[in-house]
């Protein structure tokens, strides 16, 4: 089997390369040697490489900046995946794309379905929305990935800004009027892993029975705030910080161009019963990460 990768360096494309290294023959692949947005060289690519799964982490993931620059961001979150997604249905291969709990408004106050209407609040929400719908008017063999607040320790993200504002202020002050559900990059890789090995020596026959939208994140909903929280007391260096107080603080406090919906944590129930794989509690991936 061979795997098209597009997005190595990302934190999730990171993990998603070592997750799949044992499924098959895995081309890695990312910005600027292959642009999202140059829809030509996109199709040249993939007709080239003919990948039987081509699995797309990669996007436009600045929220803020995509208020800024909404033209590009729509290139790369809306216009692009719908062009992966017809460039493997030519080939007759799978594509596993990701989209975002910020498809929603934030306004259900409990873990979003899948069924759950989407309206979002933001240009990266409604550039990824299109995104999902254009790989899904296709109607190839395709799996979408909703996923929340992903993070990791290798790269950039909120985990490591805390790690790091941790060792700079001795008061820190976090949001506790958002709640999301966190999702470690590598659980997120190793979930997609496991989905395509379900399906042996015939992977595009599994992924076509179950080809559609699922959400996929670490259990449980979690504030800002908490979350902070968790990763600043598991800290195995804690004694190089010189934090002593964690204080909650409103979003309205630290004004961005981007808004934010209040709740958007996701119930993964669906993928956890198709696929038999039980997601691991948000809390418990922080620790792993620590190793
Ligand atoms: N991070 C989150 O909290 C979060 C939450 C919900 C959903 N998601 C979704 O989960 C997926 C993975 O997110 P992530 O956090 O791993 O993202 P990430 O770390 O920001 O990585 C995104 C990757 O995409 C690449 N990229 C950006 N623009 C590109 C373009 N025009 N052409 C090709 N590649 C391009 C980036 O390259 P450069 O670094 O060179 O720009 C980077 O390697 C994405 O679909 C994202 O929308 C993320």
């Amino acid at each position: 089997m061979r795997i098209l990768l597009i997005g190595r360096n990302g934190q999730l494309g990171w993990e998603l390369h070592r997750a799949c290294m044992t499924l098959g023959e895995v081309i890695a692949v990312d910005y600027p040697e292959v642009d999202l947005a140059q829809v030509g060289a996109l199709r040249e690519l993939i007709a080239t490489v003919k990948p039987t799964i081509l699995l797309n982490p990669a996007a436009y993931t600045n929220v803020d900046k995509a208020e800024i620059e909404p033209e590009l961001a729509h290139k790369v979150n809306a216009v692009a995946p719908g062009v992966l997604a017809e460039e493997m249905k030519k080939l007759g291969g799978a594509l596993i794309h990701y989209s975002t709990d910020y498809v929603f408004d934030g306004d259900k106050g409990s873990s979003y379905l899948e069924t759950d209407q989407p309206n979002p609040i933001n240009q990266y929400g409604v550039g990824k929305l299109a995104g999902e719908q254009a790989v899904q008017a296709v109607g190839g063999i395709s799996l979408t990935f909703r996923t929340s607040w992903v993070y990791s320790l290798r790269v950039g993200g909120f985990v490591n800004k805390v790690l790091a504002w941790a060792r700079q202020q001795e008061v820190m002050r976090i949001v506790d009027d958002q709640t999301g559900s966190p999702t470690w990059a590598r659980m997120l890789a190793e979930a997609t892993a496991q989905v395509i090995a379900r399906g042996g020596g015939n992977p595009l026959d599994y992924l076509q029975q179950h080809s559609g939208l699922y959400h996929l994140a670490g259990a449980g909903a979690a504030s800002r705030y908490e979350w902070a929280r968790e990763v600043i007391e598991r800290d195995p260096k804690r004694d190089e910080q010189i934090a002593t107080q964690l204080l909650p603080a409103k979003t309205a406090e630290f004004p961005n161009p981007a808004s934010r919906p209040v709740f958007s944590a996701l119930d993964c129930s669906k993928f956890s019963e198709t696929f038999l794989l039980p997601l691991p509690d948000w809390k418990e991936s922080i620790q792993l990460m620590y190793g």
